[in-house]
C-alpha cells in the first residue's frame, strides 16, 4: 500500500488530497520505486492551480528519489535495490511508492544523498540546458540571471560562472541579496524596471549582455529587451509574476536583432539518450563541487499544501523537499 498526493479538481492548495493506493506489479520496461525524498518545483504548483492543464484526476510532481523495490520485464539498465532518482514525468512524484519508467531513472552515486537528489535533479538540468544549449555559454560570456537567490537560479549563477562568464543577478528584495552572491554573481541587482538597464549597462562598460535569463514574466519582460546587447538572446523560461506579454516582432529589430526562445525541460530531454546525457552532466558537476544542492526546507508528504504556499507566495529561499 502507498500514499500518494492526487487532485481531482484545480485550484487551491487544499485541492492537493492524501490517498492511500494499491500498487501494480511493474509492466515491461517499468521499475516500482519506494520514494523517500520529492523534489517540489513552481510547475507543480502552475499544474495543481489549472495555470497548465493536467488530465484529472491525477497525481502530481515530477522529480522523486528512492529505490527500486521490482522491476518488470525487459529492465536491465537498474535492479531492485538500486538508489535512483528522476526528473520530468509521468507525473505523480508526491507518493511514498510508484511505478516508473526505467529508461528515465538515473542511478546515485554513494556521495549522493535521495534529499540532495531531489533537491539538484530537476533544477540542475535546467541549469544544464539553458547554460550549454540554449544560450551556449562559453569564457567571456555576459549573463544576467533573474531568480538568482531562487533554487535554479542558486544553480545556474553557479554553473554559469563556472563556464567562465560574468553573471550579473536580479532579485526581487534587498533580503535576497547576500544569497545571489553566495550562488556565484559577479553583481547582483534588486528589481527596478526603470533602473536595470542603466545598471547593467554600467556593469558592463555599455556593452550590455550576450545572455538574458529570464523567468519572471510579465513584470521583467520588457527590462530585459533593453539589457541586452544588440544580436543578443532573451530567454524567456517562466511565469513567476505572470505569463509574458505577446511580442510584437517589430520591436526585437528595433531593439538590435535580438533573438528570443521560451524554451521548455520537456522539449530538451524527449529522448531517454538527451535526458540521461544532460543528467549525467548534472551528477558531475555535483561531484566535482560545481553545483552544490541546498534544501530549504523538508515537508512531510502530506504537508505538500504548505510547502506549495511557501513557492507560490515568495517565501521560499531556495529547494523545498516533500518526504513520505
Ligand atoms: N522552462 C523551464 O524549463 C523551467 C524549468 C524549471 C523552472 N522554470 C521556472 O524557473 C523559475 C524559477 O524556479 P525556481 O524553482 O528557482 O523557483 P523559486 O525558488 O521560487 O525562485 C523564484 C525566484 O524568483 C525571484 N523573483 C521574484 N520576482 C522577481 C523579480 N521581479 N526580479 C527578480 N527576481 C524575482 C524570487 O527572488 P527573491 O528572493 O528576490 O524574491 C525567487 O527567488 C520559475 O518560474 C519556474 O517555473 C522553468
Amino acid at each position: 500500500m502507498a500514499i500518494a498526493i492526487r487532485v481531482h479538481s484545480t485550484g487551491a492548495p487544499e485541492v492537493m488530497q492524501l490517498e492511500s493506493m494499491e500498487l501494480a506489479a511493474p509492466g515491461p520496461g517499468e521499475v516500482c520505486l519506494e520514494q523517500t525524498s520529492i523534489g517540489v518545483n513552481p510547475l507543480d504548483v502552475s499544474q495543481r492551480k489549472g495555470a497548465v492543464p493536467i488530465p484529472l484526476p491525477s497525481g502530481l510532481g515530477l522529480e522523486g528519489a528512492g529505490r527500486v523495490t521490482a522491476v518488470g520485464a525487459g529492465v536491465s539498465s537498474v535492479q531492485v535495490g538500486d538508489r535512483v532518482a528522476y526528473a520530468t514525468g509521468p507525473l505523480g512524484a508526491y507518493a511514498s511508492a510508484r511505478l516508473f519508467p526505467a529508461d528515465r531513472l538515473v542511478r546515485l552515486p554513494d556521495t549522493l544523498s535521495n534529499d540532495a537528489a531531489a533537491a539538484v535533479l530537476f533544477k540542475g538540468i535546467t541549469a544544464q540546458y539553458l547554460l550549454k544549449t540554449t544560450g551556449q555559454v562559453r569564457p567571456g560570456s555576459t549573463v544576467l540571471v533573474y531568480g538568482a537567490a531562487g533554487a535554479l537560479g542558486q544553480l545556474l549563477c553557479a554553473w554559469a560562472r563556472h563556464l567562465g562568464a560574468q553573471v550579473l543577478g536580479v532579485v526581487s528584495k534587498p533580503a535576497s541579496v547576500a544569497r545571489a552572491e553566495a550562488s556565484g554573481c559577479h553583481a547582483v541587482f534588486v528589481f527596478d524596471a526603470q533602473t536595470l538597464a542603466s545598471q547593467v549597462a554600467q556593469a558592463t562598460q555599455g556593452r550590455k549582455v550576450d545572455v538574458v535569463y529570464d523567468p519572471i514574466g510579465r513584470d521583467t519582460f520588457a527590462a530585459s529587451l533593453d539589457c541586452l546587447r544588440p544580436r543578443g538572446l532573451m530567454v524567456s523560461f517562466g511565469a513567476t509574476s505572470g505569463l509574458p506579454p505577446a511580442v510584437e516582432v517589430g520591436v526585437l529589430n528595433a531593439k538590435g536583432s535580438l533573438f528570443l526562445t521560451r524554451p521548455s525541460l520537456a522539449a530538451h530531454t524527449a529522448s531517454a539518450e538527451e535526458y540521461q546525457s544532460r543528467a549525467r552532466d548534472v551528477l558531475d558537476a555535483v561531484a566535482s563541487g560545481i553545483l552544490t544542492p541546498q534544501i530549504w526546507k523538508s515537508y512531510a508528504l502530506a504537508d505538500a499544501a504548505l510547502a506549495h504556499a511557501d513557492l507560490e507566495h515568495g517565501r521560499s529561499q531556495g529547494a523545498i523537499i516533500l518526504n513520505p
